[in-house]
């Protein structure tokens, strides 16, 4: 059980996930939360990518367990900046590992669906992962360190749904940006493949996974089902009542090759066979969570 006196430390806070998994551990244990953009005041600044500053970090604030969000998650930038997505995704998980491994503490790592090559319809958590991207690379090597350790868990999620307006910087914040522009098409791939993941539900999933100890494994954290990039942008403009005003185009990756030039699996649809043993009122459908995600997103905006 995790305690009122316990000491979580979560890196990368400030990012999509790192708000949802903030709300659920402040409400029980001492919550230290860090990121390289300290966009709000409950969080501390700390570069996962520098060995001496995780060092003296961790030291000061002497957490029992760590939470490691902390990633460049663009992938468009990570293809650019390949050293730069190694010191973060791998070279930051390392040095936070040294830590853990020193202190023998719990290391929850989130990583991704995109360590796969997409060769398969569906992953489930003993597939072999041949990523394609920098990003890919860059988190499954992050997850390999991680896996090293006694009392690892980790957490490939899926396309990742929250944040809120601030936040998501992520597909579904994308289509409302142009839903609020007034565009009346939006052009929209069919041929990529994935299963939303919802970061309030995954951030339940993370606080159940430690406070039962279920060290050394492997979780597929994501929602029920999967869709195409296309089935949620309809799902999206449905939700908004603007389905008479607004067309969804079908289009091939190769229409925005261009912009999303990072190499895409065309399948990151994953199977929760794990999660949904320990915890399945945590692997909801993805419609009803993007539904969920929506009407606190309009929230946030009004
Ligand atoms: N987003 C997805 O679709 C998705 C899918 C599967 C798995 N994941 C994984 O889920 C975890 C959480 O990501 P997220 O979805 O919450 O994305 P996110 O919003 O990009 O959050 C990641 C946070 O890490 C920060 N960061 C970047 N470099 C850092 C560094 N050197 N030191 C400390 N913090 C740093 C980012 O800051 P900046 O914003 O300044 O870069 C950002 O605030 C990541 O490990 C990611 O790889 C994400």
């Amino acid at each position: 059980m995790i305690n009122k006196s316990d000491r979580v430390a979560i890196t990368g806070c400030g990012g999509m996930l790192g708000e949802a998994v903030h709300e659920v551990f402040t409400d029980i244990c001492h919550v230290y939360a860090s990121d390289i953009d300290v966009n709000v005041a409950w969080l501390d600044r700390l570069d996962v990518s520098s060995s001496k500053d995780v060092a003296k970090y961790l030291a000061k604030v002497k957490p029992n367990y760590i939470i490691h969000l902390a990633a460049l998650t663009d992938m468009e930038y990570c293809e650019l900046h390949p050293e730069e997505a190694y010191a973060t995704n791998t070279d930051g998980v390392r040095n936070i590992a040294d830590y853990a491994r020193e202190h023998n503490l719990p290391l929850l790592y989130i990583s991704t669906a995109g360590i796969f090559d997409g060769e398969k319809d569906e992953y489930n958590e003993k597939d072999i992962p041949n990523p394609l991207s920098v990003y890919g690379k860059s988190k499954y090597a992050g997850e390999l360190i991680a896996r090293d350790l006694p009392k690892s868990v980790v957490i490939r999620a899926g396309w990742m749904m929250g944040g809120g307006p601030k936040k998501d910087k992520k597909f579904v914040n994308k289509i409302i940006k142009q839903l609020q522009v007034g565009i009346r098409e939006l052009n929209v791939v069919t041929d990529k493949y994935g299963t939303p993941c919802y970061t309030h539900d995954l951030a339940k999933s993370i606080k159940y996974i430690l406070e039962h100890e279920l060290y050394g494994r492997i979780y597929h954290g994501a929602c029920q089902g999967n869709c195409s990039r296309y089935d949620v942008a309809v799902a999206i403009v449905k939700y908004f009542k603007l389905s008479n005003k607004i067309k969804v185009r079908k289009v091939t990756s190769d229409f925005v090759k261009e912009t999303w030039f990072a190499p895409r699996p065309r399948s990151e649809v994953l199977t929760n066979i794990e999660l949904k043993k320990i915890a399945p009122h945590l692997t909801r459908d993805w419609k009803v969570c993007l539904k969920e995600y929506l009407r606190e997103f309009t929230k946030e905006i009004n």
